[in-house]
């Protein structure tokens, strides 16, 4: 079966629910993508730029001292160590690659913690595009940080006020700026989700993670490893590293969601405990209430705070080629400190999510080998450690 098939679906998700509006524009992207995807000049010079400018191959590197506190043989796959500092660049660069050969001169995109925002603003000044950023208004006070490295990057970033001045407020923005500029400008969407081709695209622009895991573990192990861990906000980093062992059946593929302040509360895990629904452009898992809203998230994670889902990981879930479960922001800090103080590796908190469920995972499977994603390096969030610790202190 190929995935997705022609009208973008994987089993019953994804697919194209979109205004009338929309559908030019998606077109005009499905036929360049499948047009330029075997163009060898395209292939060549997106492999030039992720090896040259943004770092790859990552390593994947044998975490010693985890390993032996949990009985597990873990590896971790370092895209904190590409440019910009997390697995977004290999993304960026592809679409705005695409942009550019499909003669488009400005780029948009949406940005929730800022990362996705920074590896745009990054490659349009590499490749030079103009690159306007819409993040909404509470983003842009918590990610001032970020914002600044748009900025001194030459990017333009713009408040959304809308909603609740959240990344899906930012999203509905984009999407409207593109369907009135849609003769100049590329729309250059953060994650595995939205309207096809979006989701089948980035998870090819992101599966390098998991062409170069595979390999790297042949070399080092002689063999597959047994599971395969990685947070999933919309999907990019875990899709990326998963999709290359689809076929795989003995290694098990395990996508770490937020619970927030728990399941019960405020969250962000909508595989876990979220519905089939309608939601920026694709059918899949939603955290929505009972008349069908969508709910608000919550992540101590930025990148995580995101009421949706891509729509592969809906058809893993439901298929059964994968297992979701979920980590509280607590266990999240947990697992930042523990890679911290016993690795010297200081991890994105989204990263961190899937670091905490190595210790869960380790009680029912000694000796067994992992390959976590390390999606991005944390020193983006110091300041909400600092906050947390804070907050923990008063208590
Ligand atoms: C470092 C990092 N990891 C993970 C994510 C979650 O996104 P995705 O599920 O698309 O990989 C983000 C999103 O901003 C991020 O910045």
């Amino acid at each position: 079966m190929s995935l997705p098939n022609k009208k973008g679906y994987f089993g019953a998700f994804g697919g194209k629910y979109i205004p009338e509006t929309l559908s030019v524009c998606l077109k005009e992207l499905e036929n360049a993508y499948n047009s330029y995807k075997r163009d060898s000049k395209f292939k060549q010079s997106l492999s030039f730029y992720l090896n040259e400018y943004a770092g790859r191959p990552t390593p994947l590197y044998f975490a010693q001292r985890i390993s032996k506190q949990l009985g597990l043989k873990v590896y971790l796959k370092r895209e904190d160590l590409l440019h910009t500092g997390a697995h977004k660049i290999n993304n960026a660069l592809g679409q705005a690659l695409l942009a550019k050969h499909m003669g488009k001169h400005r780029v948009i995109a949406e940005t929730g913690a800022g990362q996705h925002g920074v590896a745009v603003a990054t490659v349009c000044s590499l490749l030079s595009l103009d690159c306007d950023i819409y993040m909404g208004a509470e983003d842009v006070k918590r990610q001032q940080m970020n914002v600044l490295r748009m900025k001194v990057l030459g990017a333009n970033v713009i408040p959304v006020e809308s909603g609740s001045k959240t990344l899906k407020d930012a999203c509905n923005e984009a999407f409207r700026d593109w369907v009135t500029n849609v003769r100049t400008t590329y729309y250059l969407l953060g994650s595995a989700v939205g309207p096809h081709p979006y989701p089948m695209m980035v998870r090819d622009f992101q599966a390098p993670i998991g062409i170069e895991a595979r390999s790297q573990i042949l070399k080092k192990e002689g063999r597959l490893p047994d599971y395969l861990l990685a947070c999933v906000g919309g999907g990019s980093n875990s899709i990326g590293l998963f999709y290359p062992f689809f076929a795989d059946k003995q290694v098990k593929f395990i996508g770490v969601e937020a619970a927030g302040f728990g399941l019960g509360g405020y969250h962000s895990a909508s595989l876990v405990k979220g519905e089939p629904g309608v939601f920026q452009g694709s059918l899949s898992y939603v955290l929505q209430d009972e008349f069908g809203q969508i709910k608000n998230a919550h992540s101590v994670a930025p990148g995580l705070d995101y009421p949706g889902v891509g729509p592969e990981h809906s058809y893993y879930k439901v298929s059964k080629r994968a297992k979701y479960e979920a980590v509280s922001d607590d266990q999240a800090v947990e697992g930042f400190r523990f890679l911290s103080e016993l690795e010297g590796i200081i991890p994105a908190l989204e990263s961190a999510h899937a670091i905490y469920y190595l210790k869960p995972l380790a009680k029912k499977n000694k000796g067994k080998t992992v390959i976590v994603c390390l999606s991005g390096r944390g020193d983006k969030d110091l300041d909400i450690i600092k906050e947390y610790n804070q907050k923990k202190q008063r208590k």
